[in-house]
């Protein structure tokens, strides 16, 4: 056996809490590459889905028009044709589509039992085709408002708020919308989503926060709503699906272009300062990952810091800067605490809203010397030591049997030459196809100890 590595691990927990800020954003990227490969996908759903999402962020779409032609669709299930028909008009296909598409969503109009699931698609398909005239504006709301007393699930309340997009009455939108708002679930106290799960969500803050707009009002979500509504959001960001990014697209980009927005604030790579890298970056931006509009960068600042160890606060008020060319990027210089180790709690406010994070003083230890010792196992000689100082290696190959302990010996000391006391400590022994590690317990306030001992085995020992 060889020993020819000594490592000094320091273990250390970083961890975040969360006071009025989101601790992430959706990757737009990821939605795109899924979108992007959804137009590959035959099914009217998905074609529908990506062709959609891609517009919404504004990504050019390659010619689908074949695609839309040869879709397989049944022509008795309006969702389909909607998906359809709402493909080609995004993407300039129209042609490519049938005259008879115009028959189904005509047969829903004409039904005297449509629910209003079937009559939004229906409504929808026909704009879609360019008939969006078709339906009766002057007695549909009636009607609506009869089914919703019906069924008044917030899916429902989405439909309708969508079809008064298309109809001219997103006033009546703006008188429900509060109450509807009111009807969506809390989960853990963090997230607000309504029944239905992302689909309703999506729809529903879409279509509240346009009819808002569009009636020239301030959007009826209050900070708290945004700030959960977009904590819901985010734990569905693991959509797959060219559905379910398209719906987490519009969700998202409903909440982000609400101001002022939900902000979220994260580390950026290390959680850590040593003596060499004394800084650490936070991006600070909206759900989406982009700027948050309006913010100074003299609004991003370290509130306080705290030492978790003993509560001492070590820095109070410190300003961040804006790092060059990455506008959502936020530096703050560590440099006045990166001789003292521990965990420090930092309270990062942005534009009013703060988080709290951990992060971690990491000393630059070393091991200057170790004392190895051969003795016997049952310590009725006195053992053996030889020093060893670092870069040094052993001068000559320790031979040690199985009646015999080997012991390591060390102290951690800082830059500075200074004893430390490390969380934990580990020392690795072995070569690169059989290594053991072994953790060594404190000798007495100043150094570590350890027994190597495996019974069987001849010890031959070199350090390389
Ligand atoms: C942090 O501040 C110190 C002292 O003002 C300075 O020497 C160091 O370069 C700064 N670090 C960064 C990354 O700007």
């Amino acid at each position: 056996m060889h020993l020819n590595t000594f490592s000094i691990l320091v273990l250390c927990l970083v961890g975040w809490s969360s006071a009025n800020t989101l601790q992430g954003s959706i990757d737009l990227k990821r939605i795109q590459s899924i979108l992007q490969e959804g137009l590959k996908n035959k099914d009217v759903a998905s074609l529908y889905y990506s062709i959609k999402g891609l517009k919404d962020l504004k990504v050019p779409i390659p010619d689908v028009c074949q695609d839309i032609k040869n879709a397989k669709y049944d022509s008795k299930n309006i969702e389909q044709v909607f998906y359809l028909a709402s493909a080609a008009a995004l993407s300039g296909c129209q042609n490519s589509l049938s005259t008879d598409l115009l028959r189904p969503p005509s047969q829903v109009l004409d039904k005297k039992d449509a629910t209003i699931q079937e009559l939004y698609y229906a409504v929808y398909t026909l704009k879609a085709l360019g008939k969006g005239s078709v339906y009766d504006k002057e007695d549909s709301l009636k009607n609506l408002i009869q089914l919703l007393k019906k069924d008044d699930s917030p899916a429902n309340y989405g439909y309708v708020f969508a079809l008064c997009e298309h109809m001219g009455c997103t006033a009546w939108t703006a008188s429900h919308a509060e109450g509807v708002l009111l009807a969506a679930d809390e989960s853990d106290s963090r997230a607000l989503h309504f029944d239905g799960g992302l689909p309703v969500t999506s729809m529903l803050l879409s279509t509240i926060t346009r009819s808002y707009k569009q009636q020239k009002k301030a959007s009826p979500l209050n900070p708290e709503q945004k700030l959960k509504f977009a904590e819901y959001v985010l734990s569905r960001r693991s959509v797959t699906s060219p559905r379910g990014a398209a719906l987490l697209l519009d969700a998202a980009t409903a909440l982000a272009d609400d101001q002022p927005t939900p902000i979220s604030i994260v580390i950026k790579g290390k959680k850590y300062v040593t003596s060499d890298s004394d800084s650490i970056e936070f991006a600070v931006t909206d759900l989406l990952g982009r700027p948050v509009p309006g913010l100074k960068p003299e609004d991003v600042v370290a509130q306080s810091g705290t030492r978790l160890a003993d509560d001492v606060v070590v820095l109070s008020k410190q300003p961040l800067t804006q790092k060059p060319n990455e506008p959502t990027t936020f530096v703050l210089n560590l440099s006045k605490i990166k001789a003292q180790y521990g965990m420090y709690k930092i309270a990062l406010s942005a534009g009013g809203k703060t988080a709290n994070v951990n992060i971690a003083v990491l000393g630059e230890i070393q091991v200057s010397s170790i004392e190895v010792g051969i003795g016997d196992v049952d310590g009725t000689t006195s053992p053996k030591v030889t020093t060893v100082t670092y870069p040094n290696k052993l001068t000559e190959k320790l031979q040690a049997d199985h009646l015999q302990k080997v012991t390591l010996k060390f102290s951690v000391r800082d830059k500075w030459n200074k004893a430390v006391t490390v969380q934990q400590a580990f020392v690795r022994v072995g070569g690169a196809h059989d290594e053991t590690i072994f953790v060594a317990e404190p000798d007495n306030a100043k150094a570590y100890k350890v027994e190597l001992v495996r019974p069987t085995d001849n010890l031959h020992i070199t350090t390389e």
